[in-house]
């Protein structure tokens, strides 16, 4: 077989993890060739792709990022878009496609499943987002590096007597500030799924210096919003999948805070940080075991099917499920995480 793999949307410690497990086990132990395509979806409509084998995927298990490059090229919206992905997997004799990526790649893929194109899934994302899967591998690195940064403002924070606001990423999740805020012990997390009121934000942490302390830690995910007339926000331009591109909300609110407490307060954005760098031991493998069941998978035959953990196991799931819900942060444990606030 001559198997295709592709990384697409924004990258994620780990992504070259999978990639290594499936040329291991694709090449190695299958026999099959494996091609990867530069820059996502751009890569297929635009024809480029480099081979890969066993001694060029070598020493990739540590390494962030993607060494295929990514995109947030949808062929959907690209004029010819369709035809140009489909004449270039047939000019390059491509048995079966492995998709590595989030909702929207993902969502290419099961559409061009539909088109006849044999695909296979690999979720990823810091995010944390996807309803198919309990967890996604980068989201265990981007908690760690938010936390780790946390216990950094923590300390200085102390010493000058400050409130601290840090953003994180996450998009229309508060997964990334929840865990992050609760291994950083934060005194205030704001998260999309449960809009803020500023009044009562700076009421928690007027209370807690209430209380003798003279410094506050406020996890602030990017999505964050205020109630509507709170306060004001500013939003920002479209990507080729509809999303609006998020960030600056810590911006907004720390002089809010300052205003509205009379306490010094910085803003820290951690943004793309979260994304960069090694992955941790849990994300390494995680999409090792990933990486080996989608080239299970697809040497099986078994395609509209993406890879998933569920509990212990690592499963197969209908690709379109993949797409089918957005996973958010419950209430209740958002609710039971308030006990620490404040
Ligand atoms: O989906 C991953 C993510 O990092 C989000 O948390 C964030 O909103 C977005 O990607 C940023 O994307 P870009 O790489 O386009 O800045």
């Amino acid at each position: 077989m001559r198997i295709g793999i592709l990384t697409g949307g924004g990258d994620c410690p780990g992504l070259n993890a999978v990639i290594r497990a499936v040329v291991r086990k694709g090449e190695g132990v299958y026999g099959h060739n494996v091609v990867g395509f530069r820059h996502g979806w751009r890569g297929v409509l635009e024809g480029e792709t480099v081979e890969l084998t066993v001694s060029s995927t070598r020493g990739l298990l540590h390494r962030g990022g993607t060494i295929l490059g990514t995109s947030r090229t949808n062929p959907y919206k690209t004029e010819g878009g369709v035809a140009a992905a489909l004449d270039t997997l047939e000019r390059e004799h491509i048995d079966a496609l492995i998709a590595i990526g989030g909702e929207d790649t993902l969502g290419v893929a099961a559409k061009l499943g539909t088109e006849g194109i044999n695909v296979v899934g690999v979720p990823k994302t810091i995010d944390n987002d996807l309803s198919a899967t309990d967890v996604t591998f980068g989201f265990d690195t981007a908690v760690q590096v938010a936390v780790d940064a946390i216990d950094r403002l923590h300390t200085t924070a102390e010493s000058h007597d400050r409130v601290m606001v840090c953003e994180v990423m996450g998009r229309h999740a508060g997964w990334i500030a929840l865990y992050s805020g609760l291994a950083g012990g934060a005194d205030v997390i704001l998260i999309p799924e449960v809009p803020f009121d500023i009044d009562e934000v700076c009421r928690r942490i007027t209370h807690r210096h209430g209380q003798g302390e003279a410094f506050s830690i406020v996890v602030v995910a990017e999505g964050a919003v205020p109630m509507a007339g709170t306060m004001a926000t500013q939003s920002g331009e479209l990507d080729d999948f509809g999303h609006v591109r998020l960030g600056g909300i810590g911006t907004m609110l720390a002089p809010e805070i300052e205003a509205r407490t009379g306490y010094e307060t910085r803003v820290t954005i951690l943004g793309h940080v979260l994304r960069g760098g090694t992955p941790t031991a849990f994300d390494r493998i995680l999409a090792t075991r990933f990486g080996l069941e989608a080239v299970d998978a697809t040497h099986e035959g078994d395609y509209g099917k993406m890879v998933a953990l569920r509990g212990p196991d690592v499963v197969r799931v209908p690709i379109d499920d993949a797409v089918r819900e957005l996973k958010t942060v419950p209430e209740s444990l958002m609710q039971s995480a308030s006990v620490f606030f404040g």
